[in-house]
């Protein structure tokens, strides 16, 4: 097993991925944070079909992704997992007041964990147990996986693989490493010029972003190259790949079981 963190946070420390001190700022703050965050979800909700019924959520935060694709696809079901207790909360209460609660589940649960489980962790059964079989459609994650080490990353993507239908594909989007010092730099200015758009600076944006030391499989960021996710993706035995969205920094990516 990997060596990973279980002291919880204190004060204004939060786990990685939680980015706000407060899970009250999230919905208004990412929004601030990232270039066209809701164009991204958008798109990654648009990869998955409505024949895609059972689908997998991996961090699913204050539930923003989940709610997108609720509602575009009436017959789609969600397990989502995240381990903070707080956002899961917090995208709990959305989703009931959104009526979509019959359609929704949350798993208090370290993803890192479940990667592992693929390595004789946990067995299929405990998985069962709480709620996560082998039997889905689709599996997404949004700003999540980029807290994991890069060795983890390639074997939660094992892990997916081996929880998809044959008819199943996967997507995240994440933020990418800059492939050179330069490519860093023009990353950088643009979201300088989606905070200068909106009146503030980055660094005001930044102001009520918590202070994240690693919790369970997940560390302050721990970015890869847009090729290494998708060589990881092709070793995890995806053999369609493909980026249908990319904006400087960030991208969103995935693949087809078949
Ligand atoms: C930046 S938020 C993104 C939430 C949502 N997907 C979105 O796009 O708005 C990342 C979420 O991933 C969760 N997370 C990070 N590492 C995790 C891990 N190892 N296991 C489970 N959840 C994790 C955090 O708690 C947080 O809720």
């Amino acid at each position: 097993m990997n060596s990973h963190s279980t002291a919880s946070p204190a004060n204004q420390e939060i786990f990685p991925g939680e980015v706000f001190v407060n899970t009250a700022d999230f919905d208004t703050g990412i929004r601030r944070l990232l270039p066209k965050y809701d164009e991204m979800l958008d798109v990654l909700a648009s990869c998955i079909s409505s024949a895609n019924h059972r689908i997998l959520e991996l961090g699913c935060g204050t539930g923003e992704l989940s709610l997108k694709v609720l509602q575009r696809y009436p017959s789609a079901e969600i397990v989502a997992l995240d381990y903070s207790p707080r956002m899961l909360d917090f995208a709990r209460a959305k989703i009931e007041l959104a009526g979509y609660a019959a359609r929704w589940t949350g798993i208090e649960m370290d993803f890192g964990e479940w990667a592992n489980s693929a390595f004789s962790l946990l067995d299929d059964r405990e998985l069962e147990k709480v709620g996560i079989d082998a039997n889905f459609n689709a599996c997404i994650s949004s700003l999540a996986i980029h807290h994991l080490e890069d060795e983890m990353k390639l074997k939660l993507f094992q892990r997916i693989r081996k929880s998809l239908n044959p008819d199943g594909c996967f997507w995240n989007a994440d933020p990418m490493l800059a492939e050179s010092p330069a490519m860093k730099d023009i990353d950088r200015a643009a979201r300088e010029e989606w905070a200068a758009n909106q009146g503030e600076t980055l660094a005001e944006i930044r102001s009520n972003v918590g202070t994240s030391v690693a919790y369970g499989y997940s560390n302050p960021d721990r970015l890869a190259t847009l090729l290494a996710h998708l060589e990881m993706l092709a070793k995890a035995g995806f053999p369609t790949v493909s980026v249908p969205w990319k904006y400087y920094g960030m991208a969103v990516f995935g693949g087809f079981v078949n």
